[in-house]
């Protein structure tokens, strides 16, 4: 039997055919959890995501999955929800479920030294996606976030807007340290010097950006737009901005990140930095299936795919606004 179901030597075909009608009468599945201990090899892969509530993420799943699913594996899909300790938990978990090899959404750019020399013992096979992790082994997939916030910021500017706030996610994590820095980066090269005032570090979620976009809506001036580095966290700033009876962009512009249009409370249409989030978490497995079938590759890869900024009427230039008047003199000096 085993020989039929593992296809590991040559069977008469009569016996094969009595065994398969055998598996069909008692619907048989072989266990794959004993059946990776046999073989010592797995057909389960571990994705672990920092926020499974989070839209981007889905698509990242989704990716994943696709590709697993063409390559005959299964996934093992866990949830950090953003937090370091849980993170440790999954891998933990992961390992003792003898997982192929672990696709992950770093919390941080330290994944823990234990955990990774128990998964690089056993040789199985690691794969960051979205974010950075310090360690030089581990392959990366991301999406280009110094890009991504200089084209948001750049089309700010270039639509007249000057006093440009930030709320960007946790600085342990590449993307939200890599956006604030280009945010500060391209108001430099504008001549704009930045002002930590107009800063705020969130944690990518809805209330966090809430309670922040309050601050930055009780300043004085008030900034006239501002880039926030994720969906949740623009959800929340919308919710903030809408209870103090504002109006985007006429009272203040935004630009968003990952920006999902079924979220779309308000009226107007949102301009946002569109990552290929699908694309990110396929490439990611085909990486690590890439790694199963030569666990000879020693060199690290880390793949950079290209955001696109999505132009709606969350940031368009106002008629008679402080940011037209700067677009109408900047259109006469250039005449
Ligand atoms: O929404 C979560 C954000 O964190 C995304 O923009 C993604 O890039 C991640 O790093």
């Amino acid at each position: 039997m085993s020989r039929v179901l593992n296809d590991s030597a040559p069977v008469k075909d009569e016996v094969r055919k009595r065994v398969e009608a055998a598996i069909e009468a008692l619907s048989y599945r072989p266990n794959p959890a004993a059946r990776s201990l046999r073989s010592n090899k797995s057909r389960i892969i571990g994705l672990l995501v920092s926020d499974i509530q989070n839209p981007f993420f889905m698509g990242l799943i989704r990716g994943v999955e696709d590709e697993a699913l063409k390559h005959e594996y299964s996934v093992i899909l866990c949830n950090s929800n953003e937090s370091p300790p849980r993170e440790r938990q999954y891998l933990d978990v992961l390992y003792m479920e003898r997982v192929a090899g672990v696709i992950v959404v770093p919390t941080s750019e330290n994944l823990g030294e234990e955990a990774l020399r128990r998964f690089r013992e056993r040789s199985v096979p690691i794969i960051a996606v979205d974010r950075r992790v310090k360690d030089p082994s581990i392959d990366a997939v991301l999406s280009d976030s110094i890009r991504g916030a200089r084209e948001a910021v750049g089309h700010l500017l270039a639509n007249g807007y000057k006093r440009i706030g930030i709320i960007t996610g946790p600085e342990r994590v590449t993307t939200g340290r890599e956006r604030l820095e280009s945010y500060r980066q391209t108001l430099i090269s504008a001549g704009i010097p930045p002002d930590s005032e107009l800063e705020r570090i969130g944690n990518f979620t809805i209330d966090s950006g809430y309670a922040l976009t309050e601050q930055l809506l009780d300043l004085t001036p008030r900034p006239d737009a501002l880039f926030i580095a994720n969906n949740m966290m623009t959800l929340g700033a919308l919710n903030a901005i809408h209870a103090r009876h504002l109006r985007v962009p006429e009272d203040i512009a935004i630009v968003s990140y990952d920006y999902t249009q079924w979220a779309e409370p308000g009226p107007v249409s949102m301009t946002s930095v569109m990552q290929p989030a699908r694309e990110l978490g396929s490439t990611a497995a085909l990486r690590l299936f890439q790694r199963l079938r030569n666990p000879e590759i020693s060199s690290r890869q880390e793949i950079i795919l290209a955001p696109t900024l999505q132009i709606g009427e969350s940031s368009r230039p106002i008629e008679g606004s402080r940011a037209a008047a700067g677009v109408a003199a900047l259109a006469t000096e250039q005449t």
